[in-house]
């Protein structure tokens, strides 16, 4: 997506340093993140798992939605863009040359190379934007985490590699001739090894077999080694915490899942952003995906950066943030269509993610185009009538010319559906006669609400949308504690990590 449009919003007295961009994380990172200004990198790409996410909807009576819409495909095929990726690679020469050319000995002209070839540029941007003191976490799976650690050492050093950290998890078992998989890889670098790097130092519990062994027997171990400083240490508030994390995933029934595949706890990022960042340091997230990373960083006082390449993500984080500290947290937006040629171009180089995007700006949730039930819905949008009812708006979004047709069409699903409000969101004007046929429609009314009267049929375009129009509708929609259309993510908690934050601010040297 090369859509260069820049936009700021939401940045109330114009102090926004957070950002959130919509777009290719390269193109970002290259465009727009200057160098040596990164504290913290957490990345969590997708993993090569050779699987098309879906992001389940919840219904209002709590199940999993029929309506998915795929957020993102997982998987890499070797064609012409990787073998240019891969040729581009090799332009950096030196080490990262030298192993882009062993994988291709190795792996062949296959998928794996295709999703090295993608991700070797973004690393070396991401360690261009790092600070000479900074740190990056690489998220990723046993599928791939061989072949990123040696990316890794090619694109830092070895002597950059700290730790590989195991993020050990349970999940209800699938039976199979092989040893359940439970757990994540977290490869854990720094930028450059001979700088003080941050490093927040958190413990654990002592074990009891520890205590066994070494309660009392502090005199016999050298002072000496620093061995018997950690035995104090873990006397008092437990033992420094080592690479294997038991952390549960969010289970379905959580508050805090949001229903975006791949969404990690934040249980994860509150420890590695306590960990290897300070309060007011800049946290880059370059595959942000429903906003974890940066819903942390925020709760915990730091500024943030955020990529995304879909409008599905951006929705999704604007709604997280606002739900989790309400108007609260000031950031930029960029990468957003702000005018009509923007909505144009984006509307040309990829419908779908123009669809998704207007939807975005009426806060409607998409609806994943099939043949069959949800024929002729492009989004849908819920408001409470009353405590537990509901009432749905169905939106078309069309992008070419519009005609009556369009309009006698989606007056046809809003009677099926038996919804309230049918919305009809074009790129260009609706003619007269659209908009005589839309009269037409007659009103949506309820007697919960007081008898007030809204357009069944609503016309509205693009420019209509940007200049700030809103969908005729009950207030519900937004006002309500509960926004029916998305899940909502819970209000954020004060720091829980504040105490452990002030226990432990020890500086390490990183070599
Ligand atoms: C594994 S998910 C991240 C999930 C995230 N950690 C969370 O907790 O929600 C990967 C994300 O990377 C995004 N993505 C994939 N390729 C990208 C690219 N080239 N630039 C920016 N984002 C990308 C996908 O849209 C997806 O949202």
């Amino acid at each position: 997506m090369q859509i260069a449009i820049s936009h700021t919003m939401d940045t109330p007295e114009g102090k926004a340093e957070n950002m959130l961009y919509y777009g290719d994380n390269l193109d970002i990172l290259k465009r727009y993140i200057k160098d040596e200004t990164v504290d913290l990198i957490y990345l969590d790409p997708p993993f090569q798992s050779g699987q098309d996410y879906n992001v389940l909807f919840k219904e209002h009576n709590g199940s999993s939605s029929a309506a998915q819409i795929m957020a993102f495909e997982d998987t890499w095929h070797w064609d012409q863009a990787a073998a240019k990726a891969f040729e581009d690679a090799l332009t950096f020469g030196g080490r990262l040359a030298d192993t882009m050319e062993a994988f291709r000995r190795i792996l062949r002209s296959n998928d794996m190379l295709a999703y090295l070839s993608m991700m070797a540029p973004r690393l070396i941007e991401m360690k261009r934007v790092l600070k000479q003191a900074g740190t990056i976490y690489l998220h990723c799976d046993p599928t791939a985490s061989h072949h990123l650690k040696i990316l890794m050492d090619a694109v830092f050093s070895p002597a950059c590699f700290k730790n590989e950290i195991i993020w050990s998890y349970r999940r209800w078992p699938t039976p199979s001739k092989m040893y359940q998989r439970m757990h994540d890889v977290i490869l854990f670098y720094v930028r450059d090894p001979n700088q003080t790097i941050t490093f927040n130092v958190d413990y654990e519990p002592v074990s009891e077999s520890y205590w066994k062994r070494f309660k009392g027997k502090t005199q016999m171990l050298d002072p000496e080694t620093g061995t018997r400083k950690i035995t104090l240490e873990a006397e008092t508030r437990g033992m420094p915490r080592r690479d294997v994390w038991e952390l549960s995933i969010i289970a379905g029934s959580k508050k805090e899942r949001l229903g975006y595949p791949t969404q990690k706890p934040e249980s994860l990022l509150e420890r590695i952003i306590s960990t290897s960042s300070n309060e007011g340091d800049l946290v880059l997230d370059p595959f942000c995906g429903c906003g974890t990373t940066i819903a942390v960083a925020q709760r915990l006082r730091r500024q943030w950066i955020g990529i995304d390449i879909t409008h599905l993500a951006i929705t999704l984080m604007r709604h997280r943030l606002k739900d989790a500290f309400g108007e609260t947290v000031s950031y930029t937006v960029i990468g957003e269509p702000v005018s009509l040629p923007d909505a144009q171009a984006l509307a040309q180089q990829d419908p779908y993610q123009f669809q998704w995007w207007a939807l975005g700006l009426v806060g409607a949730r998409p609806v994943e185009q099939k043949k069959g039930a949800d024929k002729g819905i492009d989004g849908r949008l819920y408001f409470f009538v009353e405590r537990s009812k509901s009432e749905q708006i169905i939106f078309s979004v069309k992008a070419g010319n519009v005609t009556s047709a369009h309009v006698r069409d989606l007056h046809g699903v809003v009677d099926r559906e038996k919804a309230a409000i049918g919305v009809l969101i074009s790129l260009n004007e609706p003619t007269p006669q659209m908009r005589s046929e839309a009269a037409d429609a007659g009103f949506y009314t309820s007697k919960e609400l007081g008898n007030p009267k809204y357009p069944r049929i609503q016309l509205l375009t693009i420019e209509d949308l940007l200049k700030g129009k809103k969908v005729e509708c009950p207030d519900s929609v937004s006002s309500r504690e509960t926004n029916p259309t998305f899940t909502q993510a819970p209000k954020a908690k004060k720091q829980p990590l504040a105490k452990r934050e002030k226990q432990s601010r020890l500086s390490e040297h990183s070599s």
